[in-house]
C-alpha cells in the first residue's frame, strides 16, 4: 500500500493549465493529510449548504452572492432523486430541479461545489430523497447489499455524473465541482446490518470512484470508508473527529447551524457565539473544511417535506433565512470569523499546531511556518472570563470563547464578542391586498367514481394504495344498525375505535366530521376513540387517512406502514363489539378537488363555487377556498399568513406552496446561553404560538395581476383571516465596546496576511435592508448602556450627545458607521471607564 499522497495521486487525474481550444481552466483536485489540494495548493474551505429545490431559480443568484459575500468558498447541495426521476426513466431537470443551472450559478460567482449525490440524502425530504416507485421494485431492500437497489442506485448516480460531465462541471474539466458524496451517514446502519452493510458500503464507494470524475469522493459519518474515499464528520461539534487514515484531511460536512422544525413543536435557535466557537475549535484542531448545514434552508414546497410533520419552512435558523434575507447577527458574525480564518490560511495549511496549556481551562494553539504565524487562544471556562499570557502579552477572553490572532499578536476575532448588528425582521401585513373568497366543499357522503377506487376485504396499507400520489386516502365502509338497538332509545351511544399507524386521521360518520387524531414524529401510531351518532339502517363510516410527509430516516424505512391497519371496531352495541377490520372497505385515492386539479388555473371543471360570505360562516371541514389577488409592488419577499386556518395545502397559480398547519407549538422555551453545548431542545422559541404561521410565496410564481390562490382546508378554518404579508427589516441594533478588536473595525474589506494588524478605533455599523433607509434612532447611548436590542436602557454613564450624533450620521442613509470615541461624542461621560455604544435604529422603505 502506498503513502497518502501516492494514493491521492493514483486516484486522481492531474491536469493543469488551459485546455487548447477551450476557455475552461482544468483544475487538479487531490488531498493530503492537511487539506483538499486544488491546483497544488492546500485550501481551508468554508462551505454552506443551499438546496436548489428549496428555493426558486430566480432566487439562486442572490443566495449564492450572499454566500460569497458571507465569506464562503463553496456551496454544498444534495441531489434530489425523487425530484429528478418522479417515474422510472422519466427525468426532470427543469425549474427548481435545474441542477445544471444551479451549479453554473455557483460557478459564475466563482465558488466551488460539493455535490452530495447520495442518492439517499435524509435531509428531512420526502422518503429521504428516494422516489416512492423504488419501494415497489420487485425484491428491493433499501441501502443494503441488494441487487435491485444497487442497480437503481448506480443507474441514477451514473445519470447525474454523466450530466455533470457533459456540462464540464467537474473541476477536472474546468467546472466548479471539487468534491462529491456517495451515500449519507451510513456508518451506524452499516454496523447494524453487519456484513451486508459493510459489503454495500464498499460497493457504493467503489462504484462511485469507478465513475472517474477526477475529484475526490467523500462519505459522511462512515468510519469504514475505503480508500480513496474520505470519511467526514457531521454534527453540532466535530472537534474530536479524525478521519480513518492519517493521510486524509479532517473535514466537517454538516455543521448544523440550527435545526429543522415539526408542526406542533417549537423552533430551535443556535446562538452564533456557540456556532463560531465550534468552528474555531475545529479549525484549531487541524480541520480544513467546514460546511454549514444549512447556510440557506429554504422551503419544502409541494409535498417534498419528509416526515411525518416536518414543517414547510426549512428555515433551520440558517445565516440566510427562509425568504433569502440575511439573518443577523449570525450572518455577519460568521463572515467575520471566515475572514479571520482566511487570514490564518497559510499558517494553518503549512504547520501542525503547537499546543500550550494555560490554567485549567485555557489553551493556545500556534501554527507557525516559514514566516507565517497564527494563534488560536481558547477559554473553555463556561463561567468566567480568562486572562491568558501569550507572546509577552495578556489576552482577555470571555467565557467559552476563542480568539484568533492571524499574526500571533493581534486579536482580530473572538467567537463570543459579536460586533455584528442584530436586525429585527417582521412579516408586515399588506393591507392593499384584499382576498375575496369562494368556497367549494368536498362531497364526503358518496364515493367519486372518477377517482381511483378499489374495494377489498380488510384494511390496506396506505402507500401501497396511493403510491404517494396524494396525501389522502379514504377508507369507507357501511354498517347496518338494527332498529332494536338500545342506544337508539336513549341508551349510551356506541364507541368507534380506530387504530392507525398514522400520521393523521379524520373520522366522518354519515358525512359529518366526528373527530380528528394526529400522531407525532416520535409517536406515529395512535387510536381514535369516540362516541358515534348512528341511526337505524345503513350508516357510512368514512375514514380519511392523511400522510404528512413520508419518513426520511430509520432502518428500512421503506417498509414502514402508513394509514389504518386496524383494528377498527364499534363497541357498545347490544351484541357487544363489532369488529369492522375484515368488512368490505372501499378505497378512494385523493380528493375530488385534487382530481379536478382545483389548485390550478388550468382546471376547467364545472365546480359550483359559493361566494365567501355564505361559506365562511359555515367553516366546514374538507373545503376548498379560492381567491384572486394582484401582486403587491416592491421586491420584499412575500408570505401568506394562515392565521385562522387549521391544516391543509395551498397553491398559487397552480404551484404548490406546501402543506400548512397552524398547530400550536408545545415545548420548553427556556432561556438560552451559548456557554454550554447546544442541542436542538435547548434555545427553543415560539412555544404557545403556531409552529408555522407564514408560508413563503415566491415572487417568481406571481403574475402582475389575477393570481389564483387556492387553499384546501381539512378541519374547517376561517379564510377571511388569511392575508398576504411582506418580510422586511424593521429595525437594526448594534452594541460595540470602545476597543472592540474584531476585524469588523478594519477599514479594508480585502485583506492579506501581511496586512497591518493594528487594532483600530471601534465603530458601530448599521445597515438596513435593500431600498430602505434609517428613519429614526430609537435608542443611542455612549457610556454603559444596559439591556438588549429592543429593550436597551441608559446605564449609570451616558453621553447626552449620543442621540444627536447618531441622528447626524445615520438618518436617511441605508448604512452608516459611527466611531466610538469621546472625541466623536464631544465629551467623555465617565473618564477611565470602558464605554460602549448601543444603538437601535428604525428602518423604513
Ligand atoms: C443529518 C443528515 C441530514 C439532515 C440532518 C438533520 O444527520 O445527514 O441530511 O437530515 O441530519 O437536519
Amino acid at each position: 500500500m502506498g503513502t497518502g499522497p501516492e494514493i491521492s495521486r493514483m486516484m486522481l487525474i492531474f491536469f493543469l493549465g488551459l485546455v487548447l481550444g477551450s476557455e475552461l481552466i482544468q483544475c487538479s483536485v487531490t488531498y493530503d493529510r492537511k487539506a483538499i489540494v486544488i491546483n497544488g495548493r492546500r485550501r481551508i474551505l468554508i462551505s454552506g449548504s443551499i438546496h436548489y429545490p428549496r428555493s426558486t431559480p430566480d432566487m439562486w443568484e442572490d443566495l449564492v452572492q450572499k454566500a460569497k459575500a458571507g465569506g464562503l468558498d463553496m456551496v454544498d447541495t444534495y441531489v434530489f432523486w425523487n425530484g429528478h426521476e418522479p417515474n422510472p426513466g422519466q427525468y426532470v431537470f427543469e425549474g427548481r430541479y435545474d441542477l445544471v443551472r444551479f451549479i453554473k450559478t455557483v460557478q459564475k460567482a466563482g465558488l466551488y461545489v460539493n455535490l452530495r449525490i447520495g442518492p439517499y440524502i435524509c435531509a428531512e425530504w420526502n422518503f429521504g430523497g428516494f422516489p416512492v416507485w423504488l419501494k415497489f421494485v420487485p425484491g428491493i431492500s433499501f441501502r443494503t447489499d441488494n441487487e435491485p437497489f444497487k442497480m437503481a442506485m448506480q443507474r441514477f448516480t451514473e445519470k447525474i455524473v454523466t450530466l455533470m460531465k457533459s456540462n464540464n462541471l467537474y473541476a477536472s474539466q474546468g467546472g466548479p465541482i471539487v468534491l462529491s458524496q456517495i451515500e449519507n451517514e451510513y456508518g451506524q446502519l452499516a454496523k447494524l446490518l453487519g456484513p451486508a452493510g459493510y459489503n454495500y458500503m464498499t460497493w457504493a464507494a467503489n462504484m462511485a470512484v469507478g465513475m472517474g470524475t477526477g475529484v475526490p469522493w467523500i462519505m459522511c459519518k462512515e468510519d469504514d470508508a475505503p480508500d480513496p474515499v474520505i470519511n467526514t464528520c457531521n454534527g453540532f461539534y466535530c472537534d474530536t473527529f479524525s478521519p480513518n487514515r492519517p493521510y486524509k484531511p479532517t473535514m466537517w460536512t454538516e455543521a448544523w447551524t440550527g435545526w429543522f422544525s415539526q408542526f406542533g413543536g417549537p423552533h430551535s435557535r443556535r446562538p452564533v457565539q456557540d456556532l463560531a466557537f465550534a468552528v474555531a475549535r475545529f479549525i484549531k484542531r487541524g480541520g480544513s473544511l467546514v460546511n454549514y448545514y444549512m447556510y440557506h434552508g429554504g422551503t419544502n414546497f409541494g409535498r417534498t417535506a419528509g416526515g411525518p410533520f416536518v414543517t414547510t419552512s426549512y428555515d433551520y435558523d440558517a445565516p440566510i433565512d427562509e425568504y433569502g434575507l440575511v439573518r443577523q447577527p449570525k450572518y455577519d458574525h460568521l463572515k467575520d470569523l471566515h475572514r479571520a480564518i482566511k487570514m490564518c490560511e497559510q499558517a494553518l495549511v503549512s504547520a501542525d499546531p503547537v499546543v500550550t496549556l494555560s490554567g485549567n481551562y485555557q489553551q493556545v494553539h500556534v501554527f507557525s511556518s516559514g514566516g507565517s504565524c497564527a494563534a488560536f487562544i481558547s477559554n473553555y471556562d463556561t463561567e468566567s472570563s480568562a486572562s491568558v499570557f501569550f507572546n509577552n502579552k495578556n489576552y482577555k477572553l470571555p467565557p467559552r470563547s476563542i480568539s484568533i490572532l492571524p499574526d500571533c499578536r493581534n486579536v482580530v476575532f473572538n467567537t463570543a464578542k459579536v460586533g455584528a448588528q442584530t436586525s429585527h425582521v417582521r412579516m408586515s401585513p399588506i393591507n392593499s391586498v384584499k382576498l375575496m373568497w369562494e368556497t367549494y366543499a368536498e362531497d364526503v357522503s358518496s364515493l367519486d367514481d372518477s377517482l381511483t377506487t378499489l374495494t377489498a376485504p380488510g384494511l390496506l396499507e396506505q402507500i401501497n394504495v396511493t403510491r404517494d400520489t396524494s396525501d389522502y386516502l379514504w377508507y369507507k365502509t357501511s354498517v347496518n344498525i338494527r332498529s332494536s338497538e338500545s342506544f337508539l332509545r336513549g341508551g349510551e351511544l356506541p364507541t368507534l375505535i380506530v387504530q392507525s399507524t398514522g400520521p393523521a386521521l379524520h373520522v366522518f360518520i354519515n358525512g359529518r366530521l366526528s373527530g380528528s387524531v394526529f400522531g407525532t414524529r416520535q409517536q406515529k401510531k395512535f387510536t381514535f376513540t369516540g362516541k358515534v351518532n348512528l341511526h337505524a339502517g345503513k350508516n357510512t363510516i368514512a375514514l380519511l387517512s392523511v400522510a404528512v410527509g413520508l419518513p426520511n430516516v430509520g432502518r428500512h424505512f421503506e417498509t414502514w406502514n402508513t394509514g389504518i391497519l386496524g383494528p377498527v371496531a364499534l363497541h357498545g352495541l347490544d351484541e357487544g363489539k363489532w369488529d369492522l377490520s375484515w368488512e368490505k372497505w372501499t378505497y378512494q385515492v385523493g380528493l375530488q378537488g385534487e382530481s379536478m386539479n382545483l389548485g390550478s388555473p388550468a382546471s376547467f371543471s364545472s365546480v359550483d363555487w359559493l361566494q365567501s360570505s355564505l361559506a365562511t360562516q359555515k367553516q366546514q371541514p374538507l373545503t376548498w377556498h379560492k381567491a384572486y389577488f394582484n401582486t403587491p409592488e416592491g421586491d420584499h419577499p412575500l408570505g401568506l399568513d394562515m392565521r385562522g386556518m387549521g391544516k391543509g395545502q395551498m397553491w398559487i397559480n397552480g404551484q404548490s406552496i406546501g402543506r400548512y398547519s397552524t398547530a400550536i407549538a408545545t415545548g420548553d422555551c427556556e432561556s438560552c446561553s451559548y456557554r454550554t453545548n447546544y442541542r436542538p431542545d435547548k434555545c427553543q422559541r415560539g412555544c404557545g404560538k403556531s409552529t408555522q404561521r407564514w408560508y413563503h410565496v415566491p415572487r417568481s410564481w406571481l403574475n402582475p395581476s389575477q393570481n389564483l390562490l387556492v387553499i384546501f382546508e381539512e378541519l374547517g378554518g376561517n379564510p377571511s383571516r388569511i392575508s398576504l404579508a411582506k418580510r422586511m427589516v424593521t429595525s437594526v441594533c448594534a452594541e460595540v465596546s470602545e476597543v472592540h478588536p474584531t476585524i469588523r473595525n478594519w477599514q479594508n474589506t480585502s485583506y492579506t496576511e501581511s496586512e497591518n494588524l493594528r487594532t483600530t478605533r471601534a465603530k458601530v455599523r448599521l445597515r438596513c435592508g435593500h431600498f430602505q433607509s434609517i428613519s429614526s434612532i430609537k435608542f443611542a447611548s455612549y457610556g454603559t448602556p444596559v439591556g438588549t436590542c429592543g429593550s436597551f436602557r441608559q446605564g449609570v454613564c451616558h453621553a447626552s450627545t449620543s442621540h444627536h450624533i447618531l441622528e447626524k450620521n445615520c438618518i436617511g442613509r441605508q448604512r452608516c458607521s459611527v466611531s466610538i470615541s469621546s472625541n466623536n461624542f464631544e465629551q467623555d461621560p465617565c473618564p477611565n471607564m470602558q464605554k460602549r455604544l448601543a444603538v437601535e435604529a428604525v428602518c423604513a422603505p
